[in-house]
Order: C-alpha cells, then sequence, then structure tokens
C-alpha cells in the first residue's frame, strides 16, 4: 500500500554532503532497525518474487545482506553471498568496479556449477550500478542467470538502471529519488 511505502520512505535518512560534499547519502539502517518499516519492506518483495519462478537469492556485502537474507527465508529460498574482496575461502570469481569514491572487488564463491540457477540479485541501493553490474556480472560468470536486481532505493538521476539495461539485466526499485 501507499502507506506502507510512506512509511518504508519515512525511515530512510538523508545526510547532505556526506560522505563528501555535494553527495546526498540514503542510510536504510533506520529502516532495517525499525520493525514495521523493515517488515514492509521485506513483504514488498516477497509479494512481488512470490510468483516469479526463481532458485537463489544473491545479495551484495554488507547491506545486501540484510534485505537479501529476509527475502531469501520469507520465501523458502538460499541465500549467496557476494562478498568484498578477502572474505571467502575460495576458489573464487571476482570483479573489480568502480564506486563515485574509489574502486571496491566483489567475490563469489566457485565450487559447484550454478548451471541454469535462475537468481534474484539484491542490494540495498542503487547509484550508478557499478556494484549490481559486478554482482550481475559474477551471477552470470558462475552459470546463473540473472532473474533481475532489486533493492530498496534507487537514486534515479545517478543512471544505475541504464547501466544495468545496457548489459540485458532488469532493475527493480521500491522507492526512486529524483533529486541530487
Ligand atoms: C553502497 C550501497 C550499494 C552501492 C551502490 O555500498 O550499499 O551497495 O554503494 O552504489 P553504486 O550503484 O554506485 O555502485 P558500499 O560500497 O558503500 O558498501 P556497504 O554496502 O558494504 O556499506
Ligand atoms: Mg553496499
Amino acid at each position: 500500500t501507499q502507506a506502507a511505502l510512506d512509511h518504508i520512505k519515512s525511515k530512510i535518512r538523508e545526510i547532505k554532503d556526506w560522505p563528501k560534499t555535494g553527495v546526498t547519502f540514503r542510510d536504510v539502517c533506520p529502516l532495517f532497525e525499525d520493525p514495521k518499516a523493515f517488515h514492509e519492506a521485506v513483504d514488498f518483495l516477497r509479494d512481488r518474487y512470490s510468483s516469479v519462478q526463481f532458485d537463489i537469492v544473491a545479495g551484495v556485502e554488507a547491506r545486501g545482506f540484510v534485505i537479501g537474507s529476509a527475502l531469501a527465508y520469507s520465501l523458502g529460498k538460499g541465500f549467496l553471498p557476494l562478498r568484498k574482496e578477502g572474505k571467502l575461502p575460495g576458489p573464487n570469481l571476482s570483479k573489480t568496479y568502480e564506486l563515485e569514491y574509489g574502486s571496491s572487488t566483489l567475490e563469489v564463491q566457485n565450487f559447484s556449477s550454478r548451471k541454469g540457477l535462475r537468481v534474484v540479485v539484491v542490494d540495498d541501493l542503487l547509484a550508478k550500478g557499478g556494484t549490481l553490474e559486478a554482482a550481475c556480472f559474477l551471477i552470470e560468470s558462475c552459470g546463473g542467470t540473472v532473474v533481475e536486481a532489486s533493492v530498496l532505493v534507487e537514486l534515479s538521476t545517478l543512471g544505475g538502471r541504464e547501466v544495468l539495461k545496457g548489459r540485458g539485466w532488469k532493475t527493480f526499485s521500491l522507492l526512486q529519488y529524483d533529486e541530487d
């Protein structure tokens, strides 16, 4: 419902000029902390994917783990962690990507075939899209198929959706922010 969406949105904190001048940071941690908003957010995603054929939820470290694992649990699916470099015992596949400030590397474990696995890829927020592009690339590199990239918050003006679309991946976002 619109009331639930408004409530979720009211729990996303806005921090101007952080982590650097000119950037407005959208903080989903208060949403995670609020039991009602957290429940509503997971339920929106659960309702969206309950009628979709897929096998597993992949979540992006760190904040994508929170929403992704709750979604996986609510739908009776497993959870595949896409972790920051150096955390997973291998063999791993790695992908380096650019962020608004610096670069980072994501990894997925790759010790068994994931051929044909249908994957919903989850993160908290889509900005310029480098993170989810790397995440979806890793899913396909290990043999999976990206059903959809899914986020709570999309910063629409930063073009992440177009980046993913250019690679053939669909995006879903619960909330969109057009300013900045
Ligand atoms: C933030 C956010 C997304 C990513 C979005 O993560 O949680 O994962 O940036 O940015 P992009 O669309 O421009 O790639 P961050 O790398 O700050 O780390 P964290 O989730 O581990 O806190
Ligand atoms: Mg992140």
